[in-house]
């Protein structure tokens, strides 16, 4: 039979089944987030879950900082994993797969992978096993439980192992099940999207500096406005258009700002943006030769 998003019960499936491990390989920004997370939120006993890095020293701290074992020789620890996250950089995929691989991992084992660009398939093609794959986009603001992630599932994956994955993410924020058609686009939007938020937070503290506020106080203002704003708009459900209009006074100051954005064309910068980031990302996992073969196919005109 096929096990191609085979169904498993209704009942809820734990994230990690009883006397099993939870692993995450690259202890990183982001690994080291969704470690604390787990923790803080107890979707893990620490006693369970372990960490592996490529370089001792970071192995070394993040043991000291997370209190779990973090080591550069994880293999002989993958076995004994009913949960794998992988949190390292899109390039340092094959070298990963391969070495869980060769670890003995069990063929039930999930896997749920964070690295941008990086299809569903190929992770499959790349570990050669029929291991249930769950893509995960996540985005830093997980830092402080604000986290927006998107979730999809493998070929071998059920719906329960994307119940566990969204399980794992619930512990830093809001998590959304999509389909992986959207995954480039998600990772421009959201992925990259709290460094856009940063930057339009700096330029408009710049500018209560030009109208003369002191930079803390401009930067305190910003963002703390940032945050209100973004509330209304999750709460309210309105669109931002209207919650606009409701502050913008004929003939006042808002309307005023809002023209000089307008003229600046931010819209259409902000939207060009996120679609040059999407086309970066369609780039980020694909394997160098194909991405040889897609120069050579450009510049033969395809
Ligand atoms: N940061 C974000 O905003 C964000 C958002 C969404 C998704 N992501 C994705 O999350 C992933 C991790 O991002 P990050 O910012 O956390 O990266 P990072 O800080 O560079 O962390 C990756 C860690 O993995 C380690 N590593 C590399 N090769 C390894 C190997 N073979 N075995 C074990 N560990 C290995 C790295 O060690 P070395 O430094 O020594 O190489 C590093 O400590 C990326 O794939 C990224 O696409 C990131």
């Amino acid at each position: 039979m096929s096990k191609k998003h085979e169904q498993h019960s209704s009942q809820p499936v734990p994230v990690v089944a009883d006397g099993m491990t939870l692993g995450v390989v690259g202890v990183g920004v982001m690994g080291q987030t969704l470690i604390r997370g787990l923790l803080s939120n107890r979707v893990v006993e620490r006693e369970r879950l372990w960490a592996g890095d490529k370089n001792s020293a970071t192995c070394e701290s993040a043991s000291k900082e997370l209190e779990i074992p973090v080591e550069s020789d994880f293999q002989s620890r993958v076995p004994t994993a009913d949960l794998i996250l992988i949190c390292v950089k899109p390039a340092d995929a094959p070298m990963v797969l391969a070495t869980l691989r060769n670890a003995g991992l069990r063929r039930e084992t999930l896997l749920i992978s964070i690295l941008a660009g990086v299809a569903t398939d190929r992770i499959e093609s790349l570990l050669g096993t029929e291991n249930p794959v769950v893509r995960a986009m996540p985005n830093t603001p997980a830092v402080v439980n604000e986290g927006m992630t998107v979730v999809c599932r493998g070929t071998y994956a059920a719906k329960s192992d994307l119940e566990r994955a969204s399980h794992i993410f619930e512990a830093v924020g809001k998590c959304l099940s999509i389909d992986e058609v959207h995954f480039n686009a998600i990772t421009a939007l959201s992925g990259s999207g709290p460094a856009y938020q940063f930057l339009i937070m700096e330029a408009l503290a710049d500018a209560g500096v030009r109208v003369g506020l002191p930079r803390q106080l401009a930067l305190t203002l910003v963002a703390q406005t940032a945050l209100g704003a973004a509330r209304m708009v999750l709460a309210t459900g309105r669109h931002p258009a209207a919650l606009r209009d409701d502050v913008t006074t004929p003939a006042g100051c808002t309307i005023a700002g809002l023209l000089m954005l307008e003229d600046g064309k931010v819209r259409s910068v902000l939207a060009r943006a996120v679609e040059e980031a999407a086309k970066v990302s369609a780039h980020l996992g694909v394997s160098p030769a194909k991405m040889s073969e897609t120069a050579a196919g450009q510049r033969a005109g395809h």
